[in-house]
């Protein structure tokens, strides 16, 4: 029987879907409504010292827009305004009412031993599952050295991660930045250091826009503005090289998110080494209901293919990432065009003139393909709006 159930470091999530460390996690009521429909479990909003006072601007996001198609968001929100009392509270009651889920606390502090260790022991005696150290928030936070300014430095990562292990009674998910050059070192120095698992990605250092009548960049802040945190469909790509980067650096459990909006992209981030996925912009835009979705494409894939849980497609893609030189040079394709939808546009046949390949052209009504002309880079069927055009 194929089953969602997926056990990481002795922790049982009944399914692999659970919400990112975000607004979707910053109050209790909505983690109680997220359990209530059928999410795995939540890393709870990042919570820090008390004294860590967080004033927040407005507006507070940007965002990439096709028509009515959320592409990603830039956001330049802070951590969690809950008190650490409020969220101790919290987390009694959500696991008296949901047992069965699983809490992770994300927790961030000056780069000071004592304050991160009392974050860690306050929590400690709690019925949190795990710990996530946010090592990388891109905005504000790194302004005061915190946040990404951790997660850019091998050392200062591997520091913090020491001081926590001393401490920690539950095991330790590292949240790491794609804001780096290799992210792979990050990887490794954490691990050396003695951290239980890895999370990433956290959100893509970025600028989304200017107003080109007040020269303002967005999100617009009284004409002012900030790099900010890019995060949606369109970061995927990059947080699925991130964590396929992880995976072949290290073989602790992998947190993987980035732009996951289904149970197919879930399923592709699992294929290259997350064990369960963390969802935020997707709530955000589609709200909590699309957990159902998720969890039914998962299972009826799973089931499909022949495979028991989420851990039988674990790593699967990773054999198959290898360096340039290594790829096949022999293979040649050619594009294949189906009539019956091609709407003769002329679209492929002037991208590959302007490629200077000419290798396509429109003679009786049908698109013909001139072989010897033909490099075989597949532009043409990626500018094809009706997908009329396979590579043979
Ligand atoms: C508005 C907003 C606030 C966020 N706040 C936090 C945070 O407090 N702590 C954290 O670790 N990540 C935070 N994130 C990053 C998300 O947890 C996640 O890593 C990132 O958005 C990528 O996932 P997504 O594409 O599914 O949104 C935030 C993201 C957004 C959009």
């Amino acid at each position: 029987m194929t089953t969602l159930k997926t056990t990481v470091l002795g922790i049982d999530f009944e399914n692999p879907f659970i919400l990112a460390s975000a607004p979707p996690t910053a109050k209790i009521s909505s983690i109680d409504k997220a359990f209530t429909l059928g999410w795995g479990g939540a890393v709870l909003k990042t919570i820090t010292p008390d004294d860590l006072l967080m004033v927040e601007a407005s507006e507070r996001y940007a965002s990439w827009k096709v028509g009515p198609k959320v592409y990603g968001f830039e956001n330049i929100e802070l951590l969690s305004h809950m008190t650490i009392q409020e969220w101790l509270d919290g987390i009694a009651f959500l696991k008296q009412k949901h047992p069965t889920k699983v809490i992770i606390a994300s927790i961030m502090a000056p780069v000071v031993k004592e304050e991160w260790q009392n974050l860690v022991k306050t929590f400690n005696n709690t019925e949190i599952d795990a710990f996530e150290l946010n090592f990388s928030c891109p905005h504000g936070m790194p302004e005061k050295g915190i946040g990404m300014a951790i997660g850019t430095s091998a050392e200062i990562s591997a520091m913090i991660t020491k001081w926590v292990m001393e401490v920690a009674k539950k095991p330790v998910f590292v949240k790491l930045s794609p804001n780096v050059t290799d992210i792979k070192e990050i990887a490794k120095a954490v691990e050396k250091a003695g951290a239980d698992g890895l999370a990433a990605i956290n959100t893509v250092q970025s600028l989304m826009g200017i107003d080109l009548d007040t020269f303002a960049p967005y999100p617009n802040v009284n004409g002012k503005s900030t790099f900010g945190g890019y995060s949606g469909i369109s970061v995927k790509p990059i947080g699925l090289r991130c964590v396929a980067q992880i995976r072949q650096a290290s073989n602790l459990p992998i947190l993987g998110m980035g732009g996951i909006s289904s149970w197919h992209d879930a399923a592709e981030y699992m294929c290259v080494g997350a064990d369960v996925v963390q969802v935020c912009t997707e709530v955000m835009v589609n709200g909590y209901a699309v957990i159902n979705a998720m969890k039914q494409g998962l299972l009826n894939y799973l089931e499909s293919k022949g495979f028991e849980s989420p851990q039988d497609i674990k790593n699967r893609a990773i054999a198959n990432l290898t360096a340039h030189e290594k790829l096949n040079k022999e293979r040649q394709v050619y594009p294949e065009i189906d009539d019956s939808l091609c709407i003769k546009c002329g679209k492929c046949v002037n991208i590959c003139d302007e490629s200077e390949h000419s290798a396509l052209s429109l003679v009786n009504n049908h698109i013909k393909v001139n072989k010897d002309a033909c490099i075989g880079c597949s532009l043409c069927s990626h500018v094809c709006a009706k997908s009329a055009i396979k590579m043979k």
